[in-house]
């Protein structure tokens, strides 16, 4: 498997991999290990840096199963919006993730930091790494959602297409719920849903 050049990251990929795993359920690492697959052969296909796509997607849900008051301190020490709070650890994991990577990684690269950040809910402008890992946690091979087959192709063909096929999804199945939507998931879906195709 890939051996880091230390160009990202202080510690080598054996012991993020240690570290991360001892922060979640064995079911939950299984979908990080796939994430990195996928996020691998995305940056592969695409032109991006393959070391930086491991070293995000290992990270990306490192804080999902940390618990809530956990994930305040972190927010309020950061300074981050306090408004995620209101929408619970499915909005707040990814932003509280980026800090842990800072202090528990040495990651500094704003790339990577940025693929964590808004793996959940995408962003308006997105980097090529950005959209690689927020597409790669939506069809890995784990997943098996109704549509993960057709978000799969699109991925293979345009990665672009998938990340709005992915928004369109998301925020069907939130409002299908009837769940409240985080006001950035909004933003970016307008954005993306008008120039995808060009970003
Ligand atoms: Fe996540
Ligand atoms: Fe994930």
């Amino acid at each position: 498997m890939m051996t880091y050049t230390n160009q990202y990251t202080t510690v080598t990929r054996e012991a993020l991999l240690a570290h991360v795993q001892s922060k979640m359920s064995t079911k939950r690492f299984k979908h990080v290990l796939g994430v990195e697959k996928t996020a691998i052969a995305l940056a592969e296909k695409y032109g991006s840096s393959e070391e930086a796509a491991s070293i995000a997607a290992l990270i990306h849900d490192y804080a999902k199963e940390l618990p809530m008051s956990e994930m305040k301190s972190v927010i309020e020490t950061a300074g981050l919006n306090p408004e995620m709070l209101n929408f619970g650890s499915e909005i707040c994991h990814g932003p509280v993730a980026t800090e842990l990577a800072k202090k528990d990684f040495g990651i500094t690269s704003e790339d990577i930091l940025n693929a964590i950040r808004y793996h959940t809910v995408g962003a308006v402008q997105m980097s090529l790494l950005e959209k690689i890992i927020f597409v790669a946690d939506f069809i890995e091979p784990g997943r098996s959602f109704p549509g993960v087959d057709t978000a799969r192709a699109i991925a293979n063909q345009d990665l672009d297409e998938a990340v709005l096929f992915e928004m369109k999804h998301t925020l069907t199945y939130l409002i299908s719920i009837e769940a409240r939507i985080y006001p950035e998931t909004i933003l970016a879906y307008n954005a993306w849903v008008t120039k995808g195709k060009k970003n």
